[in-house]
This record gives structure tokens, C-alpha cells and sequence, in this order.
């Protein structure tokens, strides 16, 4: 199965080399920022579930391709926005300088900017040899839309910062993960499933299971702040007790916030039960809770 993901890994990776404009492109300093932070590497968690959740529905593997590529920009984007100083200040990400401490940080909205469009440029582009009908393009892209923005990511940073050094609340806490995290890995394998053309019983198991490992999936983020370290991470260690952040650790204690995760990852392979498939998606919701990066 690791085996497995580190193919699927390398499959994202090429497909992303694919779309994104070659090393010295003009305007050369933005090309350059988007690749830095794109290629920097990343688990690239998302995609992996889009295309796993398309390969339990049945789908087409490149048509869930570009779907994949699309939140890994998104996703790319925000990680790229949530570090700028005006943000959570951070200086390292995926090993390596932030865009903004590597470039400047005019360079790195514009970077994350530009990832953020063209993640809707890839996935509404015609592609031949595409199964995908119209409707279904039109409603992968009014969902990541609707994951990435006020109703999702967006509106769950804004209620991150809104929260900085403010005591924990429970449903505060919650509103704040499951949109700044969860919309958009719930959104990975709804696009997965839609790709597939899944039908309605399988796109409510997989939004189930989508919800409950996207919460599970920051929960454990929060943990690793408390217990990894930067090296390890290859983000800086802390962050969130410096600024403090509302966490599940804030909340319930390390310990206790291993149980909710322990809990929220079980409910999310309950999802699946009935399927009689799924092995890959299984597979990633105990990686979810067992990672250390
Ligand atoms: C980090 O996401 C930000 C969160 C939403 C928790 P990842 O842990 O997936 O970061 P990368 O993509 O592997 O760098
Ligand atoms: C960020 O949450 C979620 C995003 C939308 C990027 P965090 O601020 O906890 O993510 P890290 O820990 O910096 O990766
Ligand atoms: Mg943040
Ligand atoms: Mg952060
Ligand atoms: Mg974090």
C-alpha cells in the first residue's frame, strides 16, 4: 500500500510538471515563486485522495488527473498566503524558505494568486479524450470554488485569525477546521468521486468520509505542532502556541485530542462500510492519523 501512494505520488507530480509553465517563463520571478513552493514537495494528500476516491468509484484516471492537479494548486496557494507575516509569519515550509522569505512578499500573493486561477483554468479547460460532461465540469468547478472560498478555506482562515489569543471554544474550534482544512480535502474527493461519475449513494459515502478525515486530518496537524519538530516537519514547530491559535490540543490536551482523532479517522472508515471497496481510501485515513509530517 505505501508502495501504492508513492506511485500515485509520482503520477501527481508529473501530471503538475505537465501543466505548469516551464523553468523561465516570463514574467521569469513569478513563474519562479509558483514552481518553488509547487515543487518544494509536499505530501500532496489531496490529489492522492481525488484519484483514490475516483478509483473506488470506477472513474477515469485522467479525468480525475486534473482534478487532482486543481486542489493541489489551490492548496499549494493557501499554504503559500498562510505564512506571509500578515498571516501565521512563518519561515519554513515543505523543508524549505517560505515563498515570501525565498522571493519577497509581493511575489508570493501574486504566486499564490496565480496557482489559485489556474486551478480553475485546468479545470475547465477542454481536454480530448475527456468522459466528462459538461454539467459534471461545471459542478467540479462550483465545488472547489465554494471549498476554496468564504464558505470554506477562506472563511475558516479569516475565523483563524479572528480566534488568535482568544480562550477555547469547542464550536469556535470546530467552524475553524473543518473550513479552514476540511472543505478543501472533503472537496478533493468529492472532485475524485464526480470525475468518476459516481452516483448518489456513493457520493454521500464519500462526502462522509471526506468530512470526517479533513477534521481528523487538522486535529493531528495541530498535534504534530505540539509534539514533531521543525526538521522533521519541514514547517516551523510551535507556530501555533506563539501565535496563540485556537488547537485541539488548546482545547482537550494533547491526549485528548489523540482520541478525537482516533475517533473522527473510525468514523471516516465507517463511511466506507458498506462499499465492499475502498482499500486505498482505508489505507489513507489510518496514514492520517499515524503520520508524523
Ligand atoms: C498543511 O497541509 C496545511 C494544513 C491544511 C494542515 P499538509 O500537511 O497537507 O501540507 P503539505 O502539502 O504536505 O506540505
Ligand atoms: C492552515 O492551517 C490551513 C490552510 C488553509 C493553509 P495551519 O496554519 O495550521 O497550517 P500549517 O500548520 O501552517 O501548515
Ligand atoms: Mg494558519
Ligand atoms: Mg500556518
Ligand atoms: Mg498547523
Amino acid at each position: 500500500m505505501k508502495e501504492v501512494l508513492h506511485q500515485l505520488r509520482g503520477r501527481v507530480d508529473r501530471a503538475l510538471e505537465e501543466i505548469m509553465p516551464p523553468e523561465g517563463t516570463h514574467p521569469q520571478r513569478l513563474t519562479a515563486a509558483m514552481r518553488y513552493s509547487l515543487f518544494a514537495g509536499g505530501k500532496r494528500i489531496r490529489p492522492i485522495l481525488a484519484l483514490a476516491a475516483a478509483e473506488t468509484c470506477g472513474g477515469n484516471a485522467e479525468d480525475a488527473m486534473f482534478a487532482a492537479c486543481a486542489v493541489e494548486l489551490v492548496h499549494t496557494y493557501s499554504l503559500i498566503h498562510d505564512d506571509l507575516p500578515a498571516m501565521d509569519d512563518d519561515d519554513y515550509r515543505r523543508g524549505i524558505a517560505t515563498c515570501h522569505r525565498a522571493f519577497d512578499e509581493g511575489t508570493a500573493i501574486l504566486a499564490g494568486d496565480a496557482l489559485l486561477t489556474m486551478a480553475f483554468e485546468v479545470l475547465s479547460e477542454e481536454r480530448s479524450g475527456s468522459t466528462l460532461s459538461p454539467d459534471t465540469r461545471i459542478r467540479m468547478i462550483s465545488e472547489l470554488a465554494r471549498a476554496a472560498g468564504w464558505q470554506g478555506m477562506v472563511g475558516g482562515q479569516q475565523a483563524d485569525m479572528d480566534s488568535e489569543g482568544a480562550p477555547p471554544s469547542q464550536p469556535v474550534l470546530e467552524y475553524i477546521h473543518t473550513h479552514k482544512t476540511g472543505a478543501m480535502i472533503r472537496c478533493s474527493i468529492l472532485l475524485g468521486a464526480l470525475a468518476a461519475s459516481a452516483g448518489p449513494d456513493m457520493l454521500r459515502a464519500m462526502e462522509h468520509y471526506g468530512e470526517k478525515l479533513g477534521l481528523a486530518f487538522q486535529v493531528v496537524d495541530d498535534i504534530l505542532d505540539v509534539t514533531s519538530s521543525t526538521e522533521e516537519m519541514g514547517k516551523d514547530q510551535g507556530s501555533d502556541a506563539a501565535r496563540g491559535k485556537m488547537t485541539y490540543p488548546a482545547l482537550l490536551g494533547v491526549e485528548g485530542a489523540r482520541s478525537r482523532a482516533r475517533d473522527l479517522v473510525e468514523d471516516a472508515k465507517g463511511a466506507l462500510g458498506g462499499l465492499g471497496r475502498g482499500d486505498i481510501l482505508l489505507h489513507i485515513a489510518d496514514y492520517v492519523l499515524l503520520r508524523r509530517i
